[in-house]
Formats: structure tokens, C-alpha cells, sequence
């Protein structure tokens, strides 16, 4: 296990670019911004980036539709502009993860573009290409996740292309020798450059079955149990792997509809071992069903369940990511949290998930506690699955409800411009921001967090600092009173050390129970966000983090 060491207690700041810092005044985020804000990223105890995609891109999808896996999106700056901040980075001690879409590249790759002018051009083979089933019939009965339906007709080659996502995201053929050379080459480009390993997209659903017969399991989003988890994944894996072992990498898969016993044929450590971590989804699926669209009220005990599932079938034998919020998700806060009790509910989601055990991940602009954005219009939130999703809602739910879900589940809310402080675009750029500015960024900033001790973002660096003491890193994890639907308490434990994390999803104030061995002199309160405590009953949305050291 010598190469798996270091990223173990690392706490990742991920940076979705076009709305993190404007470096020139054109309003889009960019690479001089993010190097201009390395000190900051730094200041908050983090040891590294993760880059969603800046490659050239027709921004479909915002940069997971690439055009060119080799070049920086010119709305981001130069590849010079990426060595300068790769180099600064590594200067402060901060690790760079770049993303690596490689399940789908943009209809605009020259790969695509060849590849729909003939059966005979040899990067036909690069895509999946399939004829019609029967007259004018799609290969198969598939949906797309972005797009309606998953095949679209090429006119030039009379067949049809597979895309999963949108129209504008044909699927690459990974069966294929060549595209699996193209995707080694591009893995070496970037770490011969120095990145510290990848992000891997939606990387379960690269292999598909090798016959595409109709799904009549699924009542929607047909297909997807036939192209997740496909035959020939573990093969292709593996070879990506081998590049990854050349350098001293890491690997970071996001799996979609994945459950820890299958979890473990990928990242298990040891022999076979593909994948050093990876993305699940289960712990973001408390509110919701299926995708984030669909939703339910908040159900504690579902969330605690998916973290205590993976906590407890990891121990030992892999390695946990810890994330609550990302570029595909609504703001925590607004979702698990309580706008009302902001800095309470904000602090609160902090400790529960960052004192568990794994590498940590915080969402740019989640160190403030930023909210969902209410827009007018579908189109205002500028996200192409949102569109889709809508639509769908739309003939089943009605408009109103479809148009109260897609408010309160788009992506579009992680993509509001992050408030620097409380000025005119709440800093973020001199010129016209791309994207609207969330208004409530003269309540909720980073300037005026940085200079209030008690703020949430010093919670959170003082939270990421703590997990860098051993019990956070190797302890055990233990939860208790699992069916207490208001409160998660868990137990992390390591040599003489423990740490009890008490969290109240409560609005109202709530009883509990301290254990006992807790009421002892040897005890120390290290994170409370409130000023007060009590051992029998807790306030709206408080947290607790109780240290104890025995002697030996
Ligand atoms: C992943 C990305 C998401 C993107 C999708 C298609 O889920 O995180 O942003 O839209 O893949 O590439
Ligand atoms: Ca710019």
C-alpha cells in the first residue's frame, strides 16, 4: 500500500471555474483569477484543487463536452496561464485533480465530426454507431439522461449515434483500441505536465453491453441498469489504471448509482484495485428520489444510513470520499440545512460530514454557507439537465409543482458566481458576471466571514484543520441511536482518543441523550455552534463535537 498514503487526509477545494473569480474583467471566471485566489484557497486548510473541466469546450454542458481534451477553453485563459497556477499551487503545498470526461467528448471534437462522414473514416469506430432497428426506428428504446431519447440520426452515415447525455455528447466506443490509446495519451499529457491525478466522469457507464437490445425494466431512464457497471468496465479500467501507477496519481471515480459491495470490485485495496476512490450518490438522495429533481421531504434516517453503510463496509479495505455539496447539486444549506438558521444548520453539516473518515471536499463558495438561487424562468438557470428534467415533470406533475422542483434542485444554484464580499457583483468581476449573482451576497460573503471569528467559514477551517489529527484519519467510525430521526450521533475512536459528533437536524430544540462515559472531567468541548451547552437537550440545528482522551 505504499502509493496510497498521501491523499488520505487531504482536503480538496473544487473550483468550477467560470463562476469562482474573474481575472480580467470579461465577467467569466478564469485561470488568473483562481491564481490570484491560491493564498486564499490555501488560508483555509486546504491541500488541494480539483478542476472541473477547462478544456476547450462549446459549453453544452459547461466543459463536460469537450472539443479538445489538449487545450485550455480561451474563456479561461492560456495553457501558459494553467502552468502558472499548476506551479504556484505545488509552490503553497496544494495538489492539482483535473476531470477527465472521457465516457462522452462535445459533437464538435474533430474525432465526432470525422467520425459522422463515413462508415470508412477511421474515426468512425471512435463513437457507437448502430443502424435502425426497423424503418426509421431507433437502434433501441434507451433514454437519454440530458435529451430525450439516446440515439440521434446521422444523415451523412444513415445510422444512429449513441449519447447518453445530451445530443451534443456523443458516447465514445471504449471497445475500441484506438479511443482506448487516445484517453492513455491524454491521461499522460496532463500528468507528464504535473497534475496530481483525475476526476474520472461518470466513469461506470464507459462500457456498454455488446448487443443494445430494448430495456422494458426501467419505466424511465431506460437503459441505464444495461450501460452502468458495463461487461467490459473492469478491463478498461484496469488499463487506464496502468497509467496511473507510471506516476504518483490518483484516481477518482464518479459512480452513479453505485452501492458499497459492488464499490468494493473497484477500489478495494490491493490487487485489482481500479479506482483509489470514488463520488457515490447515496448520501445525496435523502431528499429526493432517483435524481435530485424528484423530491421528498428530508429523511435523516435515510442520509445517516447511506453514510453509515459506506463508513462501516469501507473499514479497512478502502478508502471514503466526503462531500456534500458539488456542480451537480443544489446548495446543502437550502437542501439538508434551514436558510433561517443559517450559520447554525451551515456549521452543523460542516462537522457531520467532515469528521468522518475519508478525503474531504468542499464545493467553492459551501465555505460561506451560499444558497440556492430563485430565478424566473427554467431558462434562467441555465442548465441543459434542469431543461430536460422539466420537461419530463412538466406532462407528469404539472407546471407549477415541475417549475417548484427544478428550483429547488438545479444545478444552476451551485453556479452562481462565489461572493467575494460585499461589493458591486459581490466581487466576483469588474465587468458584467455571466451568470446571476445570487442577491443575497451582502448578507452572505467572504470578506466580511473572514473578519468575523465566529463566522461559518472559520468553522470550516477550523474543522479542516481538526482532521488532520490521527482519530480523524484512522479511527474507527460508530454510529448511534441510528432510528432517532432527528439526531446523527457517531463515534470516531482511535488508540486513547475519541470523538463523539452529536448533530440536531432539528428546528425546534430536542432531547438526547450524552453517554455517559462522555460526562466525565476528561471531556472537551471542541466544536459547538452555539454558546451554550446542555447534556439532555440541544437547540435548532446545534452540533456538538466532544473529545475525550483516556489514559493508558
Ligand atoms: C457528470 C458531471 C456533470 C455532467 C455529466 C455529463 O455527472 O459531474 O456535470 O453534466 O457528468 O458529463
Ligand atoms: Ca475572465
Amino acid at each position: 500500500m505504499a502509493r496510497d498514503a498521501w491523499y488520505k487526509d487531504m482536503n480538496f477545494y473544487q473550483i468550477w471555474i467560470r463562476s469562482f473569480k474573474d481575472g480580467n474583467g470579461d465577467g467569466i471566471g478564469d485561470l488568473m483569477g483562481v491564481y490570484e485566489k491560491l493564498d486564499y484557497i490555501k488560508s483555509l486548510g486546504m491541500d488541494g484543487i480539483w478542476f472541473s473541466p477547462i478544456y476547450a469546450s462549446p459549453n453544452e454542458d459547461f466543459g463536460y463536452d469537450i472539443s479538445d481534451y489538449y487545450s485550455i477553453h480561451p474563456d479561461y485563459g492560456t495553457m501558459d496561464d494553467f502552468d502558472k497556477v499548476l506551479q504556484a499551487a505545488h509552490a503553497k503545498g496544494l495538489k492539482i485533480i483535473m476531470d477527465l470526461v472521457i465516457n462522452h467528448t462535445s459533437d464538435k471534437h474533430p474525432w465526432f465530426i470525422e467520425s459522422c462522414k463515413g462508415k470508412d473514416n477511421p474515426y468512425h469506430d471512435y463513437y457507437i454507431w448502430r443502424p435502425s432497428r426497423k424503418k426509421n426506428k431507433r437502434p433501441n428504446n434507451w433514454d437519454s439522461l440530458f435529451e430525450g431519447k439516446a440515439w440521434e440520426y446521422n444523415t451523412q452515415t444513415g445510422e444512429y449515434y449513441l449519447h447518453l447525455f445530451s445530443k451534443g455528447q456523443p458516447d465514445l466506443n471504449h471497445a475500441n483500441p484506438k479511443v482506448r490509446e487516445e484517453i492513455k495519451k491524454i491521461m499522460r499529457f496532463w500528468l507528464d505536465k504535473g497534475v496530481d491525478g483525475f476526476r474520472e466522469d461518470v466513469i461506470t457507464f464507459i462500457s456498454k453491453p455488446d448487443t443494445f437490445v430494448n430495456d422494458y425494466k426501467m419505466p424511465a431512464v431506460k437503459g441505464l441498469f444495461e450501460y452502468s457497471f458495463g461487461p467490459h468496465l473492469l478491463e478498461y479500467l484496469t488499463e487506464y489504471r496502468q497509467v496511473a501507477l507510471e506516476y504518483d496519481c490518483f484516481l477518482l471515480g464518479e459512480t452513479p448509482i453505485m452501492a458499497p459491495n459492488r464499490a468494493l470490485s473497484l477500489i478495494a485495496e490491493g490487487e485489482g484495485q481500479v479506482l483509489d476512490m470514488m463520488f457515490h450518490f447515496q448520501h445525496m438522495q435523502a431528499d429526493c428520489f432517483m435524481t435530485d429533481f424528484i423530491q421528498r421531504p428530508f429523511r435523516l434516517k435515510k442520509m445517516k444510513r447511506a453514510f453509515s453503510t459506506w463508513q462501516n463496509a469501507l473499514e479497512g479495505k478502502a478508502w471514503n470520499t466526503l462531500y456534500l455539496e458539488n456542480h451537480d447539486h443544489s446548495r446543502i444549506i437550502s437542501r439538508y440545512g434551514d436558510e433561517f438558521y443559517h450559520t447554525e444548520s451551515g456549521k452543523m453539516l460542516a462537522a457531520m460530514y467532515l469528521l468522518q473518515k475519508g478525503t474531504a471536499f468542499v464545493y467553492q463558495g459551501q465555505e460561506i454557507g451560499m444558497t440556492n438561487v430563485y430565478l424566473e424562468n427554467i431558462e434562467d438557470y441555465r442548465d441543459i439537465q434542469l431543461k430536460n428534467a422539466f420537461e419530463i415533470g412538466r406532462k407528469l406533475i404539472g407546471r407549477v409543482k415541475a417549475l417548484e422542483y427544478a428550483r429547488k434542485s438545479s444545478r444552476g444554484s451551485a453556479r452562481t458566481p462565489v461572493h467575494w464580499n460585499n461589493e458591486r457583483n459581490a466581487g466576483f468581476t469588474e465587468g458584467t458576471p455571466w451568470f446571476d449573482v445570487n442577491p443575497n451576497y451582502a448578507k452572505i460573503n467572504i470578506a466580511d466571514q473572514m473578519q468575523n471569528t465566529n463566522s461559518l467559514w472559520h468553522f470550516y477551517r477550523k474543522l479542516l484543520a481538526y482532521r488532520k489529527k490521527p482519530v480523524i484519519r484512522y479511527g474507527t467510525y460508530t454510529e448511534m441511536n441510528p432510528k432517532d430521526r432527528k439526531i446523527y450521533m457517531y463515534e470516531r475512536k482511535y488508540e486513547n482518543t475519541s470523538v463523539l459528533v452529536i448533530c440536531s437536524f432539528s428546528k425546534l430544540s430536542r432531547k438526547y441523550k450524552l453517554p455517559s462515559s462522555y460526562h466525565e472531567g476528561s471531556s472537551e468541548i471542541v466544536f459547538n455552534n452555539y454558546e451554550t451547552v446542555s447534556h439532555d437537550k440541544l437547540s435548532p440545528y446545534q452540533v456538538l463535537v466532544i473529545e475525550k482522551t483516556t489514559s493508558v
